[in-house]
């Protein structure tokens, strides 16, 4: 069995390709000409380079494969079109080459996200798939565009859509500060009152992406794949407090306001230096919601789901990750 990663120079794509692999399938992996190869270097694995907008190359990647996984997507940019561009219209390209050039194709799984839903209401109510979805930011916006071009067109090859919550684990540069800060015994706390959401370690992700794409139950769904609980964020703060081993620690609660207009001033500040950045106004606004809350009952039920790695594993990986690494 051959399989495509899109984002495997990523966070959550080098997972998947390396999971894969572990499972026996033969991996290829595209990239782009600015990629760092860092986590695919020495790997076994064929490399392709390509954008999501080259169909003559992107026609090559796609040849022979029995399964894609199109994790490759744009998580900060400067604006909602640049955003629709790589997530929409992107994703949209790919599975029109794999229409094109891999017609027995058994399975494209586009990883979207668990924001396209929203927050959702109160704890009782996590997210379930059949949900309406309400989007806040225009990230998630266009994940959420990119989801509904490809359900289009899912008549033309088996598509199963996975919105993983909030993911840690080794890799990872986006929640990297708050474990920078949390090593240090600074413990931030969003909001005076309690938060809650989901987070999944990104081995267990990618383990249960795979199993979702080799089952026969999954073509056409949708599935959240998170903890199996929510956790609130105090937890969380509590249990880096308890990995780090610190004698002391200071738990730092910032008022929404303070989130919003440090968010805001960052994001001006990168559009003067002409960067973009994932923490900005948007993030701000993700970052100050109560219940980031979403439910696998479907994912249980169709595959299997389970979640293997609890709370307190997946950040002391994490951290020891980090630490091995010399990142914190
Ligand atoms: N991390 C999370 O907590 C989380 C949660 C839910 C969903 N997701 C989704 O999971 C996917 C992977 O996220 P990640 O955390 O692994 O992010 P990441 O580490 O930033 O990796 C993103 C990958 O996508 C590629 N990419 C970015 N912009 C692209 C573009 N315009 N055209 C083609 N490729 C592009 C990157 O390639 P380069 O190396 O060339 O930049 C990289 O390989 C994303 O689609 C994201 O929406 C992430």
């Amino acid at each position: 069995m051959r399989a495509l990663v899109t984002g495997a120079t990523g966070f959550i794509g080098s997972h998947i390709a390396d999971t894969l692999y572990r499972r026996g399938f033969d991996v290829r992996c595209t990239y782009r000409s600015s990629s760092n190869l860092r986590w695919l270097k020495d790997k076994p694995y064929e490399l392709i380079e390509t954008t999501l907008f080259d169909f003559e190359s992107l026609s090559e990647a796609v040849k022979n494969v029995d399964y894609i996984f199109h994790s490759g997507g744009q998580i900060a940019a400067r604006n909602y079109d640049e955003y629709l561009k790589a997530n929409r219209d992107g994703s949209l390209n790919l599975f029109k080459a794999a229409i094109a050039n891999a017609p027995a194709l058994k399975r494209f799984v586009y990883i979207s996200s668990q924001t396209v839903a929203g927050p959702s209401q109160s704890l009782s109510q996590p997210y379930k798939e059949s949900d309406l979805c309400h989007p806040i930011t225009v990230y998630a916006k266009s994940k959420r565009e990119a989801e509904i071009e490809l359900l289009k067109l899912q008549k033309e090859l088996p598509l199963t859509i996975i919105r993983p919550s909030a993911v840690i684990g080794p890799r990872d540069t986006a929640i990297l500060p708050l474990f920078n800060l949390g090593s240090k015994g600074i413990l931030v706390l969003i909001g005076m009152g309690k938060k809650f959401l989901n987070l999944i370690h990104v081995k267990d992700l990618a383990e249960s992406t795979v199993d979702a794409a080799l089952s026969s139950n999954t073509t056409g769904n949708i599935y959240f794949i998170a903890s199996e609980q929510p956790y609130s964020w105090n937890e969380i703060m509590d249990c880096i407090k308890k990995i780090s081993k610190r004698k002391f620690s200071l738990k730092v609660k910032l008022p929404h306001f303070f989130v919003l207009s440090a968010a805001g001033a960052f994001q001006l500040y990168c559009k003067i230096i002409n960067k973009v950045h994932p923490f900005n106004l948007d993030k701000g606004r993700d970052f100050i919601q109560k219940y980031w809350t979403c439910s696998v009952v479907q994912a249980k039920k169709d595959f299997g789901f389970c979640q293997k790695m609890s709370l307190e594993e997946s950040l002391a990986d994490t951290v020891n990750w980090y630490k091995e690494n010399k990142w914190i």
